[in-house]
């Protein structure tokens, strides 16, 4: 039984060593694919692999064409927008993914990502603190609940918006639940992503929506660069100075976003909000366990495709 990591970006190497041991106890061989680049790879690499482990490498039809055995691929993470499940569901192969396990990871890169901003980026000059301030939280998943918790020690006032959270499940967590998305950009200093990229989500955070937030508002995004409508945010900001947008997943149009917004506008170089070990420890071997379930025992859990 072969399992295949393939990671463009890859895991720690500690992470890569637990992965490894759980593949092996199970009497399985793990092989490595790393820093791929093209995808000629990929394709090769998954020839005779009958398990492959991901993080947001692309496996679209001509991935599940070229991997004959694959029965399992599970993406070490939460969001599986890479994956054709349909694709997947026509090759008889089932797809997970290890819902939680890198969530406090990234909820900490939002607080790296708004202090810095706060901060003016770091240029010397007075900013402002986050105590105090009204923080929205854009879906209350796995990553939107450590938001909270965190967002709770810094002392700021936490509301959550999430259309398939019922409001009382938000209130039991000690969190303000709008009404509405509307009410959530409309009442908050801060506004921070966690909405997956879904065909109902692409391009909905858009000019009408953030141009409902106060004066000095700042989008933090964490989730996924498809859910913002570019064109309209850059439009938004060329004529709302005081707006600023921080983000871990480089939009398209990053060149015309750090021309035009500079000190209103960061994107780290690559996504780095589940780049800890822990995170890659918590996912990556979740993964390899939800692999050696599913072939000795049939289990199942965490299945996203039909
Ligand atoms: C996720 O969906 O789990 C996060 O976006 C992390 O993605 P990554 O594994 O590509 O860093």
């Amino acid at each position: 039984m072969k399992v295949l990591v393939a990671t463009d970006k890859p895991f720690a190497k500690v992470a890569v060593d637990g992965i490894r041991k759980e593949v092996e106890a199970a009497g399985y061989e793990l092989v490595l694919l790393e820093k791929y680049g093209e995808k000629a790879k990929l394709l090769e690499a998954v020839k005779d692999a009958n398990a492959l482990i991901i993080r947001s490498d692309v496996i679209d039809a001509e991935v599940f064409d070229a991997a004959k055995e694959l029965k399992i691929v599970v993406r070490a993470g939460a969001g599986y927008d890479n994956v054709d499940l349909a694709a997947a569901t026509a090759h008889g192969v089932c797809v997970m993914n290890t819902p939680g396990q890198n969530s406090n990871a990234v909820a900490e890169l939002v607080f790296g990502l708004l202090v810095y901003t706060v901060r003016n980026f770091f240029n010397g000059t007075s900013g402002t603190e986050l105590k105090g301030k009204k923080l929205g939280i854009h879906a209350f998943g796995n990553v939107g609940r450590n938001v909270a918790r965190i967002a709770k020690g810094f002392g700021m006032e936490v509301y959550a918006f999430d259309a398939y959270c019922p409001k009382e499940a938000i209130e039991e967590a000690g969190v303000k639940a709008t009404a509405s998305v509307e009410e959530l950009y409309k009442s908050c200093d801060i506004v921070s992503l966690h909405i997956p990229a879904t065909a109902e989500t692409k391009n909905s955070i858009n000019y009408a929506l953030v141009n409902l937030m106060p004066k000095g508002a700042i989008l933090v995004n964490t989730a996924r660069k498809e859910v913002i409508n570019e064109a309209e945010l850059i439009k938004l900001m060329e004529e709302r100075a005081d707006i600023k947008y921080v983000t871990d997943i480089m939009p398209v149009a990053n060149e015309e976003f750090a021309t035009k917004f500079p000190g209103r506008y960061f994107s780290t170089p690559k996504k780095m909000g589940a780049q800890t070990a822990e995170a890659n420890i918590n996912a990556g071997i979740a993964a390899a366990k939800q692999i050696v379930g599913f072939f000795k025992d049939g289990c199942e859990r965490f299945r996203v495709n039909k």
